[in-house]
């Protein structure tokens, strides 16, 4: 059920589930990264690529429902401006959670390590390949740091809503019926 006063349960699902598993990757990406190359490590980076699978699975539902259900509309008018840009975000954070994780399965294969969810092996390891290896990292690594500025925006931008516009956008994405 959508309407502009009410949000659907799955979409509110879906946001809250897939913000805070991505919010949680990025800092525990940002946390192995600072870890030595040790045996201890592999077991922690396996946690990481099946949380990260799993948010590829949920996110890719999560788009198909956005293209069937169509973008809901503000709550209250802001210039025309900041409706697109707040469009082009969502669009952007969207697309993130689909290009982390793809880069992150181009970094693995590419390094010659198979990819699964917690044991569960989704693709096999094959031969390595450094432009495929090397392509993922720098897409896993610019795409990181585009994702928390952009999170950042979003936020803050939540904040005006409810601060400066004094609108319910914020009460409205936790499920809650608003006028
Ligand atoms: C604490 C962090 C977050 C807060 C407070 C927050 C808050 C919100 C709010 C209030 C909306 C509704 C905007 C509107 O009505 O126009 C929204 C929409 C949206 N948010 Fe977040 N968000 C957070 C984190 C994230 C993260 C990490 C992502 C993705 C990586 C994300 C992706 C989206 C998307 C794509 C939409 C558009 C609606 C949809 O397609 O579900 N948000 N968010
Ligand atoms: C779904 C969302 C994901 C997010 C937000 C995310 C985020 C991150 C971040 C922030 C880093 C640190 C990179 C840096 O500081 O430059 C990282 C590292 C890494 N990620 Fe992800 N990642 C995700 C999914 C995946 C997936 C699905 C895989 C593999 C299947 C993967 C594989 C890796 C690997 C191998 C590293 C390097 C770890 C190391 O050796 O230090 N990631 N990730």
């Amino acid at each position: 059920m959508k309407s502009l006063f009410q949000l659907s349960k799955t979409t509110v699902i879906f946001h809250w589930l897939i913000a805070i598993a991505m919010i949680c990757s990025v800092i525990f990406g940002l946390y192995l990264e600072g870890l030595p190359d040790e045996p201890d490590k592999v077991p922690l980076i396996s946690i990481h690529k099946s949380v990260g699978m799993l948010i590829l699975f949920a996110a890719s539902l999560r788009i198909l429902w956005r293209m069937l259900e169509g973008f809901f509309p503000p709550l209250s008018a802001s210039p025309v401006w900041q409706e697109r840009a707040a469009k082009a975000l969502h669009i952007f954070l969207l697309a993130a959670t689909i290009f982390m994780p793809v880069s992150g399965i181009m970094m693995s294969l590419g390094s010659g390590y198979s990819v699964g969810i917690f044991g569960l092996e989704l693709i096999t390891a094959g031969d390595k390949n450094e432009i495929l290896a090397e392509t993922g990292e720098i897409i896993h690594g610019l795409g990181k740091t585009l994702l928390i500025i952009a999170v950042l925006i979003h936020v803050a931008a939540t904040i005006k809503h409810s601060l400066i516009n004094k609108d319910s956008t914020f009460k409205r994405m936790l499920g809650f019926k608003v006028d």
